[in-house]
């Protein structure tokens, strides 16, 4: 039994997604989110940079009395994991290994594709770790930079959503993928937009659940369950508007979150 809070971070509301399925699995346990929102996007910048962000992101989640660290980002999960590992004494579970479980499971002709943002597609994470898997699989991967902005402008569901995606798409509708792993967190929001154009047959597999799937069986592995809820169970920052913030937060989460999002100076970490 361990009581302490789980840390959660991304470069903004996406990793939300992650956080809705682990209060679903697991409504016992203690979480503290940080969102980088004055920083998003990450998946555009180079790899240098991403690893200081995150850098920043884990000091400031070690603030807090926290007893492992998921990222919720398919970007820094990608390029700053062997990194944050070395520097820091703490669980850190990322959002490849569960995608990659997940899509393998799933897949019946052994055909997966991969979006994400081009930071975590440059990196090759995803397949490499499908091959070590199963050398058998055939992935084919492309960076789809245009979804996080539709996904924050609140355009996902959207004639021009549906135009881009069909774009970035056409390579798996081609290659007859009939898995999809969504390799950023905020993708899920995305999902209907996606289905229309693979079909229905398609499995679409949500980096966010699969990754609070593997986390709920490590942390019951482990005998690190919480069996408490702290007063403030939920804790929520955000390195820009709170406001903004909780405007669309919702629509990742699924639920209103008000009072306990909290704005600081990420820079000060
Ligand atoms: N949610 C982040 C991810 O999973 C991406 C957004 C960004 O580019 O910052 O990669």
């Amino acid at each position: 039994m361990d009581n302490r809070y789980i840390g959660v971070f991304d470069s903004g509301v996406g990793g939300l997604t992650f956080v809705k399925e682990l209060m679903k699995n697991l409504p016992d346990e203690n979480i503290v989110y940080f969102g980088d929102t004055g920083r998003v996007p990450y998946g555009t910048r180079s790899a240098d940079t991403i690893k200081k962000y995150a850098i920043d992101d884990m000091n400031f989640l070690m603030t807090h009395d926290i007893k492992a660290v998921v990222i919720a980002c398919g970007t820094v999960s990608t390029v700053a994991i062997p990194t944050l590992r070395k520097i820091y004494n703490i669980p850190i579970i990322g959002v490849v290994d569960a995608s990659a479980i997940a899509a393998v499971n799933a897949t019946e002709n052994n055909k997966i594709g991969i979006i994400g943002t081009i930071g975590t597609i440059k990196s090759g994470k995803y397949e490499q770790a499908i091959k070590e898997i199963s050398p058998m699989m055939e992935t084919a991967s492309v960076a789809c930079p245009m979804f996080v902005p539709l996904v924050e402008n609140n355009m996902a569901d959207t004639e021009a959503s549906y135009l881009i995606a069909k774009d970035y798409l056409k390579p798996f509708v081609d290659m007859g993928v009939d898995t999809l792993i969504l390799g950023c967190t905020h993708y899920p929001l995305l999902s209907n937009t996606i289905r229309k154009i693979m079909g229905d047959h398609v499995k679409l597999i949500d980096a966010g659940a699969a990754t609070a799937h593997f986390v709920s069986e490590y942390l019951k592995n482990k005998n690190m369950l919480s069996e408490t809820r702290e007063k403030e169970q939920y804790k929520f920052f955000v390195s820009d508007s709170v406001e903004n913030f909780i405007n669309v937060a919702d629509k990742f989460l699924g639920r209103k979150i008000d009072d306990s999002v909290q704005k600081i100076d990420i820079e000060i970490f």
